[in-house]
């Protein structure tokens, strides 16, 4: 169903946005399995890529309700900002793709509950489910990366100059403790 629009700037902003910064997560991630040596990692970062496609043909779906057309602007430099990374993987070695990959992830967590937030405050909450899910997925690539890089030597280091690593995250989800949907309003009350 379409035409019932939302006066809403921002969360047309971040929806916008996440349709095409999915788009350059996906593609980094091709070069990023492609780069990689270990069979296990490729397959993982495979599935993390798919995700990723997912995500953007679910943010696409919740835009398409409420005639939000997509941003050639960002889709042009999303596509541009994923080749460059994508190639990246292959001449700056291990490490940086897997931090950076993880680092932008914890970041990516909090958009998407901060979406659910935006909707609740027009009264929609049709949306809540995927948004969740798509928060708590983000999460699980971040804790994938943290955890492929918790024992590295250079992982401290990074974490004091660039704020994420074993202690640090952008937000405050624990996949110990997973909120409900009802309860995950309470997630990244930090950010507006
Ligand atoms: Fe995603
Ligand atoms: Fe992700």
């Amino acid at each position: 169903m379409s035409g019932m629009s939302i006066e809403h700037p921002a969360l047309v902003r971040l929806l916008r946005l996440a349709y095409s910064a999915e788009k350059a997560a996906a593609f980094a991630y091709i070069g990023h399995a492609g780069s990689v040596k270990d069979p296990d990692a490729k397959v993982a970062i495979r599935q993390i890529e798919m995700d990723e496609w997912g995500h953007r043909e679910a943010v696409l779906s919740i835009m398409r309700q409420y005639d939000i057309s997509v941003s050639k602007y960002n889709e042009v430099k999303y596509h541009i900002i994923g080749r460059i990374i994508s190639i990246s993987c292959y001449v700056i070695g291990w490490f940086m793709p897997y931090y950076f990959a993880g680092r932008l992830e914890s970041g990516n967590v909090c958009e998407y509950f901060i979406m659910m937030r935006h909707f609740n405050d027009l009264g929609i909450t049709e949306h809540d489910d995927v948004l969740y899910e798509m928060g708590i997925k983000e999460k699980e690539h971040e804790d994938y990366f943290r955890k492929s890089l918790e024992n590295n030597r250079l992982l401290p280091l990074f974490e004091r100059i660039f704020g994420w690593g074993k202690l640090s995250s952008f937000n405050d989800v624990d996949l110990e403790n997973k909120f409900s949907v009802k309860a995950s309003k309470a997630y990244c009350q930090h950010r507006k």
